[in-house]
């Protein structure tokens, strides 16, 4: 029998009401009704000792805004975690590392995950140094709270858990081969005056798949051509990223879409 393949992750959060509705619906409800998720939310404020269970408090030289503490942080790790030194421990953070598919793939592989997220202006920096094995960014922007960034993260990790979507489904989508998806089409046959390409409609797999490259190679070559760089492209394929530079130079000849 297979071995059911499941990550664990556990989300530190001060706000944990605002994970209920995005984790609860479609595709990641049933990964975890399917036992492919498990997911834990914990409360910092319940890993506070004092009167008011402060988790937040000015920073140190000034300026504006609240800092998150250290210690509740590092109590509710050591509670989650226990003696197990291998779980990695993340900050959702703008300035950590950007988030990709590639990550997302290698984390699937992972059996848990601590996520912290933090709030107001931040953590304390003794929380980098010196619990979190990695820090992870999901742009160049920032947002108020990390819980939005950890639901991102998740959503993108649990597609690559196996089991939770059709097999090989991923690894069709943009970035998991390098590629953007090509287009992509379903009935009617003709709208707003453009017909689906009837190679599509043909039903020969082996063209089908040979087209479906072809079109993923257009559309990363017209929207992402930095992509194309770390591929290595077989001698057709170069062929025809030639043909489509000598498209681009003389417009008007036909095209692929
Ligand atoms: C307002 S931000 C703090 C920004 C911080 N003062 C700075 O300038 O780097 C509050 C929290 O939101 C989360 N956050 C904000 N932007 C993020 C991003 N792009 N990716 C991941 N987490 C983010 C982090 O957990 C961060 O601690």
């Amino acid at each position: 029998m297979l071995k059911l393949l499941t990550v664990w992750i556990d989300v530190l959060t001060l706000f944990p009401s605002m994970f209920m509705s995005p984790l609860q619906e479609s595709i990641l409800k049933r990964a975890q009704q399917c036992g492919h998720l498990t997911l834990l939310l914990h409360q910092i404020r319940d890993y506070t000792f004092d009167r008011h269970q402060m988790t937040d408090d000015l920073p140190y030289g000034g300026g504006r805004g609240m800092v998150m503490k250290p210690e509740p942080i590092f109590r509710a790790v050591h509670a989650i975690s226990g003696t197990d030194a291998s779980i990695p421990i993340v900050l959702l953070s703008p300035q950590g590392r950007t988030f990709t598919q590639q990550m997302a793939m290698t984390m699937a592989q992972q059996p848990r995950i601590i996520f912290i997220c933090g709030h107001y202006e931040g953590v304390d920096e003794r929380v980098r140094q010196c619990l979190v094995t990695d820090e992870i960014s999901i742009g160049d922007y920032v947002l108020t709270g990390g819980e939005l960034a950890a639901m991102v993260v998740i959503d993108a990790i649990a597609r690559f858990i196996p089991g939770v979507l059709a097999p090989g489904a991923a690894f069709d989508d943009s970035y998991a081969s390098g590629l953007l998806e090509g287009s992509q089409y379903t009935r009617p046959p003709v709208y707003a005056g453009i017909e689906v390409p009837a190679v599509l409609r043909s039903g020969h797999h082996a063209v089908i798949a040979h087209w479906k490259h072809q079109a993923a190679l257009q559309k990363t070559y017209m929207r992402r051509p930095d992509l194309l760089e770390n591929l290595d492209l077989d001698r057709e394929d170069l062929a025809f990223i030639k043909e489509l530079q000598q498209l681009q130079r003389n417009p008007g000849e036909p095209n692929e879409e």
